[in-house]
């Protein structure tokens, strides 16, 4: 049916128009490839992890007392630059607990760890990309706007280290690497939290 088709291609057309896209090619509609980032001082030797290493870090098994903070789930798909999912990747996160405290000697603020915060935890992601973290919203750090850091591993291969942000939060614009990012990067390590049945969540995909 040719008006449908006309209508749709007007449709999208128009979509696109609006981001301001209208003027880039196809291959620039593709994700943008998620920007690396310094690994910073405090990424926790195993050594440091606690036993329980999963993706809930708000909870670590065997004790009653979950972390402080505000809790959400993070998730989002590994995706290569062409949209295909990565399955069975390894990807890690770590941060600070609600006090701005991170889980590694490095760290001498004279702040006790929540000790209900797991502080790192991973996932390998499914079939279809997926992957998902419960964890709490990131606090500002001294110096340092409100982020979570982030690892992916291709076998025991790093393959890229980056950060996520809190969108609009209003450090971003004076922290030091987030000024480093285009507008697109930033738009891509951006968490932009929605209300679900489940509770706050924020939707990254990781594109590499
Ligand atoms: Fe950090």
């Amino acid at each position: 049916m040719p008006t449908k088709h006309t209508s749709r291609r007007g449709f999208v057309a128009g979509t696109l128009g609006a981001l301001g896209l209208s003027s880039l090619g196809k291959a620039a509609i593709a994700a943008e490839p998620t920007p690396p980032a310094m690994e910073g001082p405090f990424y926790p030797a195993p050594a440091m992890r606690r036993p329980d290493i999963d993706n809930d870090l708000v909870r670590i098994i065997g004790m009653v007392e979950e972390a402080g903070g505000e809790v959400f789930t993070l998730r989002g798909r590994v995706l290569d630059r062409d949209g295909a999912p990565l399955g069975g990747r390894r990807i890690e996160i770590w941060q600070c607990d609600m006090n701005g405290k991170y889980m590694h000697p490095g760290d001498r603020q004279a702040i006790a760890f929540d000790s209900g915060f797991q502080g790192f935890g991973h996932d390998i992601t499914g079939p279809d990309g997926s992957y998902s973290f419960r964890t709490i919203k990131p606090v500002t750090y001294p110096g340092r706007t409100p982020h979570i850091h982030v690892k992916l591993f291709e076998g025991d291969r790093e393959v890229l280290t980056s950060q996520f942000y809190i969108a609009g939060h209003p450090a971003n614009d004076r922290d030091r690497l987030y000024n480093r990012m285009s507008e697109a990067e930033a738009r891509a390590v951006s968490m932009v939290f929605a209300q679900t049945d489940s509770g706050e969540e924020a939707v990254v995909d990781v594109v590499i």
